[in-house]
């Protein structure tokens, strides 16, 4: 058994899945309402940045994913204790930090990248952190040389071990003036959680403006902080000596809800999304419309459904935002087997998000991927090797097929494929959906959903 089929049954096991093979019966449009709560990208962040503070924070919001227990067991080990007592909040209290133990940590962080994070705030309480070797899903090379490089600017030693990272800072970080290569989500929060305390002013070039990004940097400033955002992303963070803790409510999660979009064109069906908001989707709404898919903003809510007859074809290409998001792209191909055309999905955050689309196929869909781009689709962000496209040709009627997740967002689309899908499919792997999706299961069953979890083997 592999360490991330491993990791797939803990995250089963946290979220009180008995095994984590599902047997899904398809051909039935899903219809309903459903909640979405705290963003996985911001809400394990947010946990974090209660390291910084002084007095305990507390987080609302907070979703039962699994990849918030990693974090929780990650805070624990550094002597944080968190109070989930009362369900959808976290109370944080970092008055007494420690350094945790290389195995603990390890043991801890299974295949998630967020010990990446705990660098800044570890290195300010205690002149020292460790990474150990990074998972997080597999769509990529996903390398950490941005961290490491904004890391060194600010000040701290850098030192490879067989085992991870190793950085120290005995004399604190500085601040410094630091360009991103590429508009990195994950660095840019480095550089938050590492500059906000830093003796100086740190400007960031290149910056990522993700709307959660924007919410940590708002949990920061109610820290205490100094964080301007200023035009063409460039981020100013005057350093302050102490932070206090938070109080606050987290952004929703805007890709769990777009996945419930998808879900409910992909089936033909009539979905809610409760706690979903139109600014945070602006981008994902535009693509809906042009594929022919209908949507209403509530005031608590959006609700998403297939009006009926052929769908359209559309050209996608991923980007940073507020571009069309790269975590959108896997849920939204499967809708657009259905539309009456050819599709163009261009990946340029990351050089192998494709993978998915081989279970598509095997259900009957005709996708294929052009692993070197193609000439004609002039690309706003020409970078590196990321040149991957996949040609869409529909309408395919899918049936069902035996899939194994491959990674959380290829995963949902897989689930997404099998419930349009006619007849009965096997899912395999489904732990790893846990990691970023709310009580998926229930959810399923409120939309009206069939399937049943397959019982482990003995
Ligand atoms: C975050 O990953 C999200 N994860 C991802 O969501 C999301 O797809 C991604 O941002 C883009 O929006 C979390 O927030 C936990 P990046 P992150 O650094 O921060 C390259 C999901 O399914 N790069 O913006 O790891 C990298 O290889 C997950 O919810 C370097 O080259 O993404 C990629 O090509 C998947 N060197 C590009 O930048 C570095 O040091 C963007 O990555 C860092 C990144």
């Amino acid at each position: 058994m592999t360490s991330l089929d491993q990791d797939s049954q803990k995250s089963a096991a946290r979220v009180g899945l008995t095994s984590d093979t599902l047997r899904i019966h398809g051909g039935k449009p899903l219809r309903g309402r459903i909640e979405v709560r705290g963003a996985k990208n911001l809400v394990t962040k947010a946990m974090v940045a209660a390291l910084l503070g002084d007095s305990p924070s507390t987080l609302k919001g907070v979703p039962e994913i699994s990849d918030v227990h990693v974090v929780k067991g990650l805070l624990e080990a550094h002597g944080v204790r968190v109070d989930a007592s009362e369900p959808g909040v976290l109370q944080l209290d970092p008055t007494n930090v420690v350094s945790a133990h290389f195995a603990e940590i390890n043991a801890h962080a299974g295949s998630s990248r967020i010990p990446i994070l705990f660098c800044g705030p570890l290195l300010h309480q205690l002149g020292e952190a460790f990474i150990p070797d990074l998972g997080g899903c597999k769509i990529g090379d996903r390398p950490i040389d941005f961290h490491l490089d904004a890391l060194r600017a600010l000040g701290a030693t850098v030192e490879k071990l067989d085992d991870g990272i190793h950085l120290t800072a005995p004399n604190g970080l500085t601040g410094a003036h630091i360009e991103l290569p590429f508009p990195s989500v994950g660095a840019t929060e480095q550089v938050l959680l590492s500059a906000v305390r830093a003796r100086g002013t740190t400007e960031l070039k290149n910056a990522a403006i993700e709307p959660e990004i924007m919410d940590l940097i708002a949990i920061l400033q109610k820290m205490g902080a100094i964080i301007s955002v200023e035009p063409n992303r460039v981020i100013v963070i005057e350093g302050v000596e102490k932070l206090r803790g938070y109080l606050h409510t987290a952004i929703f999660d805007r890709n769990e809800a777009a996945s419930w979009a998808a879900a409910a064109l992909a089936t033909g069906g009539d979905i809610t999304v409760g706690g979903a908001e139109q600014q945070e989707l602006m981008t994902f709404l535009n693509v809906y419309r042009k594929v022919g898919g209908e949507f209403d903003v509530l005031e608590d809510g959006i609700r998403f459904w297939h009006p009926g007859g052929p769908l359209a074809p559309v050209q996608i290409e991923t980007d940073v935002h507020p571009g069309f998001m790269t975590d959108w792209q896997q849920p939204m191909v499967v809708a657009l087997t259905q539309a009456d055309g050819v599709s163009v999905v261009h990946e340029t955050v990351y050089e192998n998000r494709f993978g998915f689309t081989d279970a598509l196929n095997e259900m009957g869909a005709h996708i294929v991927v052009h692993k070197d781009g193609i000439a004609s689709i002039t690309r706003r962000v020409p970078r590196r090797k990321l040149e991957q496209a996949a040609v869409v040709t529909g309408p395919t009627p899918l049936h069902a097929a035996d899939v194994r997740v491959p990674d959380l967002r290829g995963g949902f689309s897989h689930l997404i494929a099998a419930l349009a899908a006619d007849g009965s499919s096997t899912i395999s792997n489904v732990g790893i959906i846990a990691r970023g999706y709310e009580l998926f299961l229930d959810k399923l069953a409120q939309l009206g959903a069939e399937y049943e979890v397959v019982a482990p083997s003995a």
